[in-house]
Formats: structure tokens, C-alpha cells, sequence
């Protein structure tokens, strides 16, 4: 097939209330996901804070390649690809650390911290032209930083990141704002969860608002038994309410309100009200932290600033952004059947440690491989791809709510919390980057 036509089929995957199962289960789809999606679009790849110095450098990755994100000595950022440009090593692997240049282990090439080749024993015994045409650590054409936010794609012409990023800048800016000092830090290790199923599921669970209170009912049962008065303890404090917030009536669910973007992104709004995880807070600790912030904003921005009240904000086509608590989800495709979930967390630098704190435990308790609520989430997505290898039905609906978009200017639409609207964003978006692109 051309490529043109596989690009014709694949749109076809995709209709106004439906989509064709192959879209999450056809490993020449997910290839053709790979270069049509993956090695085209801005991904976010790390945070400036990760790689402070020159010479510092993170391993992740871009997409289907390892790479490394490089502090250079001008400050300047560089993304390389972690492939040795003799026979195809891979060359640091160190997850993380500072360094004066990189050096393969196999037959010892060295290489500037720019990628460029900078050494090679027995240059002479390589072939006429072979080491001097060889390159180095192959460099990604496209790398930006949004507010220390570092993304980068593999094309090397496109839309540029700010605009891509459109409507969904706001969450990363709410972030970053919440920081008395105005920058975050990566603190903590991070976290991963791999799952049996295709990545898109961990998108579209992200704000699919009638799930919590079926696939969580457990979590909320026994956080309510846990509640009541000589419940017997168990769960306590942030978790206790945590867990408790997952159990809205479906009509409460309906007032989160859901704000979809142009480019797949979209937002849900808070749903969070008790104790200290309600968005306005009265105790010692955020009194702290609010006059801190007050300091660099004046009152007037401050309210502005922690009155933005949302919960899973999604920058299509992996990255869930919660700036409230200060902790990014990434979802990586692996396979057609196999998905990894790392999840990273900040530090609101010159805040109370204690902000620290309640970011690990949101962290722990929503996201964490021994969390009561992630592992619910990840079985419904096992059991939706074991459903979906099942040719019976061809067709999978999304059209809960589509009578109730509401289209506002600049091409958002608004919906209650129990639409798919965010479904039928993600999957138009991916349409058009399979089909003749943007
Ligand atoms: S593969 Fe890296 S030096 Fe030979
Ligand atoms: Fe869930």
C-alpha cells in the first residue's frame, strides 16, 4: 500500500461518534502511529531543572528513540540521539549525570557534549572517507522549552511549540505561576506503570468522568466505611479524601466542566473539596505558602493564580499536566498492546516543604503501582484491549454527549463532565496527523 493510501485508510478509522477497534489493536496502524504521529509531533521530553550545569544530561525518550537531552557549555539545550555513529552502540547508559563528553563502550568513539564526533582509535584503518562522512550522536532538529518545560519532534518543520500547545500553555503556566520563586524542580524519583494495552485508553480515561464512581467503587466504599465514626481508621487525612472525591453522584459529576482544543488537548475542571486537597484551603501551612506567593504577585494575581481550579489538564497525544499538585503523567506507546505511564512530580520552589509533601501523596495514592485507584484504571484497560481483539463489533461509540458541545471561539468546545467530547477531540486529532496531516 502507498503511503497515501495507508494514510487514506487510516482516516477512514475515524468517524464523527465512532472509531474503528484496529485504531488500538492493528500493529501496522500503531507503526504507521509511530512516523505519522510520534516522529512528527512535539512530545515533552524532560524539565530544564533536570539538567541545571553544562555537561548535565538526562536519558528519555522522543517518541520510538532513546535520546539524550544535553546541558551545553552556552547554556543551550541539545537533544541527541543515543546511537553511536560507528556501528550503532548505544552510548550513555547512565539514566542521568554530568559529563565532559560522551564516550562509546564498544570501540570507543568519543563525542562533544554538541554530539559531534570529537575522537577515534585507529582512525586510519576505517575505510577512505568513513570516519569524516560519520557524523556523531545524531541530533533532534526541533527542541523548546515552554516555561522550563522541555519538548522536542523529530520533524524538523512544523507548527512551533507555543502554538502547538495552544489552550493547554495555561496549564503548564499555572504551574510554574504557583511557585513563589517563579521555577519549579524535578524532585523525587519517578514512577511507572506498564500496562497490557494501547496507549490512547490512558488518555481517554484521563477525563472520562462516569468511570470513577464504577471502577473505583471499591476505594470509595472503604474510604466512606473508613470515615465513619468508629469506621475503624484505614485510610486518614489527604488519602481519606482523596478517595472520597472519586465518589460524585453522576449529575455532580456533569458540573466538572470539560474544555476541549484545537490539536487533541483538553482540560477538565476540579473536583477535589475537602480538607487540605480543596482548592482554597484555610490552614498554617497554605497561609505560609500563600503570602509567599503574594510576595512575588500581589494579593490580587495570588487569587487569580490558586483560584484555577483543574484537575487533569491533556497536551495530546501523551501528557497529562495536574499544576494544582505539581506532577506530569506521560504515557508511552510500546506497543500496539503495551503502554508505559511515568510519572514525574515538581516542587514549587520557596513554597513550604509541606507542598512538597501533599504532592507525593497525591502522587502515591493516584498514580503510584500500589495506588487503590490506578490499579482499578489499569485492569479496565487490559480488559478493554482483550475486548477489543474480539471482531464481533467493528465500531466503538463515543457519542455520549455530543448533543451538548457547546462551541465557543477559537475552535474550543465545552461540555459537562460526563461527555465524551475529549474522546472524540483525541481521536479527530489523530485523524488528522494519520490521514494528510497538518
Ligand atoms: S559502536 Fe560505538 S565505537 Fe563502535
Ligand atoms: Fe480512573
Amino acid at each position: 500500500m502507498t503511503t497515501a493510501a495507508a494514510a487514506h485508510e487510516d482516516a477512514a478509522l475515524v468517524r464523527d461518534s465512532a472509531v474503528h477497534r484496529r485504531v488500538y489493536t492493528d500493529p501496522e496502524v500503531f507503526a504507521r502511529e509511530q512516523e505519522r504521529i510520534f516522529r512528527r509531533v512535539w512530545l515533552y521530553v524532560a524539565h530544564e531543572s533536570e539538567v541545571p550545569r553544562p555537561g548535565d544530561f538526562v536519558v528519555t525518550r522522543l517518541g520510538p528513540d532513546e535520546v539524550v537531552l544535553v546541558r551545553q557549555p552556552d547554556a543551550s539545550l541539545a537533544l541527541l540521539h543515543n546511537r553511536c555513529a560507528h556501528r550503532g552502540a548505544r552510548v550513555v547508559g547512565e539514566a542521568s549525570g554530568c559529563a565532559r563528553r560522551f564516550h562509546c563502550p564498544y570501540h570507543s568513539w568519543t563525542y562533544r557534549l554538541d554530539g559531534t564526533l570529537l575522537g577515534v582509535p585507529l582512525p586510519a584503518g576505517y575505510g577512505e572517507g568513513f570516519v569524516e562522512g560519520a557524523g556523531g550522536m545524531a541530533r533532534v532538529p526541533r527542541v523548546a522549552s515552554y516555561r522550563g518545560f522541555v519538548f522536542a519532534s523529530h520533524a524538523g518543520q512544523g507548527e512551533e511549540l507555543p502554538q502547538f500547545l495552544g489552550g493547554l500553555a495555561s496549564a503548564l503556566d499555572n504551574m510554574v505561576d504557583r511557585s513563589p520563586s517563579g521555577a519549579l524542580t524535578r524532585a523525587g524519583g519517578r514512577l511507572r506503570m506498564e500496562y497490557r494495552g494501547n496507549w490512547k485508553l490512558f488518555m481517554e480515561n484521563a477525563t472520562d468522568l462516569v468511570h470513577p464512581g464504577f471502577v473505583h467503587e471499591s476505594s470509595v466504599a472503604a474510604a466512606r466505611e473508613s470515615s465513619r465514626p468508629g469506621g475503624g481508621g484505614g485510610a486518614t487525612g489527604q488519602t481519606l479524601d482523596m478517595l472520597l472525591s472519586n465518589g460524585l453522584a453522576v449529575p455532580q459529576w456533569d458540573d466538572v466542566p470539560l474544555h476541549a482544543f484545537p490539536n487533541g488537548h483538553v482540560y477538565m475542571g476540579g473536583f477535589y473539596r475537602r480538607g487540605i486537597i480543596a482548592p482554597q484551603r484555610e490552614d498554617a501551612v497554605y497561609a505560609r505558602y500563600r503570602a509567599a506567593l503574594a510576595a512575588r504577585h500581589g494579593e490580587a494575581r495570588t487569587t487569580e493564580i490558586l483560584g484555577v481550579d483543574r484537575f487533569n489538564n491533556l497536551i495530546w497525544p501523551g501528557l497529562s499536566v495536574n499544576s494544582r499538585f505539581a506532577v506530569l503523567r506521560q504515557v508511552t506507546p510500546l506497543d500496539v498492546d503495551r503502554s508505559v505511564i511515568t510519572s514525574t512530580c515538581f516542587r514549587f520552589d520557596g513554597a513550604p516543604d509541606e507542598m512538597f509533601d501533599l504532592t507525593l501523596q497525591f502522587l502515591n495514592t493516584a498514580s503510584s503501582p500500589a495506588s487503590m485507584v490506578a490499579s482499578d484504571d489499569l485492569e479496565v484497560f487490559e480488559r478493554c484491549q482483550r475486548g477489543l481483539s474480539d471482531r464481533s463489533v467493528e465500531w466503538i461509540d463515543m457519542s455520549r454527549g455530543m448533543g451538548r458541545d457547546r462551541h465557543a471561539p477559537r475552535g474550543v468546545v465545552e461540555a459537562p463532565g460526563t461527555s465524551e467530547v475529549a474522546v472524540r477531540n483525541q481521536m479527530a486529532a489523530w485523524q488528522r496527523w494519520m490521514g494528510a496531516g497538518p
